[in-house]
């Protein structure tokens, strides 16, 4: 068993493609002392995306990374470990990222890349996970908070939110159902690693209690 974080202030990389909610969540959490973590840098895919602007409103080095303008993405990786090594980060937060993580960030930032996902995995993995449950029919959904290994929505599950699935649910109104639990359950596991309480044994995930060991299985 291997404890993920020594307990203390996290540095944070956050990684986002789209709108930035998640990574909004997570400042708030950090401003209200709830999250004990720093943002250190956010770096997106995309010129456009409003993460970046959102960073910058609250002084966050937002930087754009063309990926366009590299061939393999072993090249890209290499240009986002440049940019995130001068801020020593322990832990790289996927927040709406929408690329697969390859084996130049995993290699540098073993256990150390966190995703969140709108669904309740190893279910409805992979783009458009609300629509998927919507279509499959289950009766609840949810999110899960994961570390990132070489599949996609497979890593070991740190943390999930259920929520009911309605019958008169469209994609919309079931992505905000689900969204408002992913704005709790990122900091809420992130704060568990920055208390030290996050162990993994093969790929289960043991949250140890504050007062409690949690003995070698
Ligand atoms: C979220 O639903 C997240 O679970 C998924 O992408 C969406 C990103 O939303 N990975 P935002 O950019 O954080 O608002």
């Amino acid at each position: 068993m291997i404890r993920l974080m020594e307990p203390g202030r996290l540095r944070l990389g956050v990684l986002a493609s789209g709108r930035g909610s998640n990574f909004i969540a997570l400042w708030e959490a950090i401003e209200r002392q709830d999250l004990n973590a720093e943002i250190k840098i956010l770096i997106s895919d995309k010129a456009d995306a409003p993460a970046l602007e959102a960073a910058t409103k609250r002084n966050i080095p937002a930087v754009f990374i063309n990926p366009q303008e590299f061939t393999f993405r072993q090249e890209y990786e290499q240009a986002l470990v440049g940019e995130l090594m001068p801020f020593k980060i322990d832990l790289l937060v996927l927040a709406g990222y929408m690329r697969i993580i390859g084996s130049t960030l995993l290699g540098t930032y073993k256990n150390r890349v966190v995703n969140i996902h709108p669904a309740l995995l190893p279910s409805f993995k992979g783009l458009h996970a609300q629509e998927q449950a919507l279509v499959y029919g289950v009766k609840f959904s949810g999110c899960s908070v994961h570390l990132v290994d070489e599949g996609v929505d497979t890593g070991p599950i740190i943390k999930q939110a259920v929520v009911p699935v309605r019958q008169d649910d469209s994609v919309e109104s079931l992505s905000r159902r689900i969204l408002k639990e992913e704005h709790n359950i990122y900091w809420q596991s992130l704060q568990l690693l920055a208390q030290g309480q996050v162990y993994l044994s093969g790929r289960r995930i043991y949250i140890k209690d504050r007062n409690q060991e949690v003995g070698e299985r």
